[in-house]
């Protein structure tokens, strides 16, 4: 079957209000938390994705049941000590990145273990997890730090006293849940580096023991262990990662404007909205701001922006707009000065080189960058003209490489055609992505 799109044509005027499929992290965390809870959990608008369907099947290899309903998905969770599998029972864990780091906070009490595996891309990523859970007396069998990896749990799981340097949330996360499989009372604290907190929010949501000292770029995060929460109901609000394509398209667009209903807007995701309107002055409004099971989640107003300006962000943004970072790079290329975006290493360890792959694609569509290890510097040009036909090749079938490039086709000026292949990769965390843009206008053959 054909798994590339080409793009001809630009999108015409547009003005409409649409929707967004449900948050990616937040779907992995309820599927993952209502697991260890007690009775039955049930999510609204839970995402229905590659990436949280990997979770689901997680979840039901551990021995737990998943209904999925029409409006709703329902999760019987046995609480923290009810998983019930065979030794080395094999979890597959795909493209997500999420489900391969979290899946430890699960397991790690029990005397059977669990075989990790991943598809390329996520066989290439640095595991992380084996750190955090040997210090807590879980034993982790791997090859060079890359899946498959054995994890087998232990009796006596130790509280945790870690300190995570890299901003990572799903790294932080894996601590937050293997703490409550610690011995009642038991203190375990996490130092980590600012990064997404819907885990917390969710801890917090559920009553369960958790106190947060926020100190400059760290938080300091107490939990207490033994905590047995229940099943629980959760409203999943829109994915800003994903409302992030429309954003920016609407904002390189002519004449057009978008209302995105519902989106999450949690302060630690929202660096695309800040960045965006420091490029795009007066082009985005946040409004109908309400609080949904512990989450912000508001409607998101843009309209297209005449003037786009250069930016030299301060790297402690770069965990809220981490997994946004293509599209940012896409705007500074209407400004006419140079922007300069620096601590971006990280890029490196998502579901592609993201450093590499968008400092070639921005080569190849006529850009100026000089790419470092990390940092990235992008001379605008405003009178980017493309004329030369582009071809996409996606080496690691990133679906967000897949989507930015899809946008940047759509709205920049030029007679060329824009080949980008792999478009299976939007299954990961955003299916309805083609579908929505031809809704909006876009001519996608
Ligand atoms: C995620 C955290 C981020 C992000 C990923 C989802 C999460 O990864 O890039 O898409 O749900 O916790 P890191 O924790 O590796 O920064």
């Amino acid at each position: 079957m054909k798994n590339y799109v080409e793009i001809n044509q630009k999108i015409k005027k547009f003005n409409k209000i649409i929707s967004i499929p449900g948050d990616k992290s937040i779907s992995i965390r309820f599927v993952l938390m209502a697991a260890m809870g007690l009775g039955v959990s049930r999510a609204y608008g839970l995402l229905s994705s590659d990436d949280v369907n990997a979770s689901l099947k997680a979840i039901s290899k551990l021995g737990i049941r998943v209904y999925k309903k029409k409006k709703y998905v329902e999760v019987i969770g046995q609480g923290l000590r009810g998983f019930a599998f065979k030794n080395k029972t094999v979890i597959n864990c795909q493209n997500s990145g999420t489900l391969m780091r979290l899946i430890g906070g699960l397991v790690c009490k029990s005397k059977n273990s669990v075989v990790l595996k991943g598809d390329h891309s996520l066989s290439q990523r640095p595991v992380r997890i084996i750190e955090p859970l040997n210090l807590m007396g879980v034993n982790v069998k791997s090859k060079n730090n890359k899946l498959p990896i054995e994890i087998i749990g232990t009796d006596y799981l130790r509280p945790i006293q870690y300190k995570e340097i890299n901003g990572s949330a799903q790294i932080k996360t894996l601590c937050c849940l293997c703490a409550l499989n610690t011995p009642k009372n038991s203190i375990s604290n996490i130092i980590a580096k600012n990064s997404r907190d819907h885990t917390e929010k969710l801890f917090k949501y559920l009553k369960i023991p958790i106190k947060i000292k926020k100190k400059g770029i760290y938080d300091f995060i107490e939990i207490k262990g033994g905590y047995q929460h229940n099943g629980f109901v959760q409203e999943i609000p829109g994915d800003i990662s994903s409302a992030s394509f429309f954003i920016c398209l609407t904002l390189l667009s002519k004449n057009s404007s978008i209302i995105i209903k519902n989106v999450n807007v949690n302060k630690t995701r929202t660096g695309i909205i800040d960045l965006a309107k420091k490029i795009c002055p007066n082009s985005i409004k946040i409004k109908n701001k309400k609080i949904n099971n512990g989450e912000d989640v508001a409607d998101i107003y843009v309209k297209s922006s005449k003037k786009f300006k250069a930016i030299t962000p301060d790297p402690s943004i770069n965990s809220k707009v981490i997994d946004e970072f293509p599209l940012i790079f896409l705007l500074v290329c209407k400004s006419s000065k140079i922007s300069y975006f620096r601590g971006i290493s990280e890029l490196a360890h998502k579901e592609s080189n993201r450093l590499k792959v968008c400092a070639n694609f921005l080569k190849q569509i006529g850009i100026k960058v000089i790419e470092k290890k990390d940092s990235l510097k992008i001379y605008g040009n405003p009178s980017l003209n493309i004329n030369k036909n582009i071809v996409v090749r996606n080496f690691m079938k990133d679906h967000r490489i897949f989507m930015m490039a899809c946008v940047a086709g759509l709205t920049f000026k030029g007679s060329a055609i824009f080949k980008i292949n792999d478009s299976d990769s939007i299954k990961t965390s955003f299916p309805s992505f083609l579908k929505l843009m031809k809704k909006i206008g876009a001519k996608i053959k």
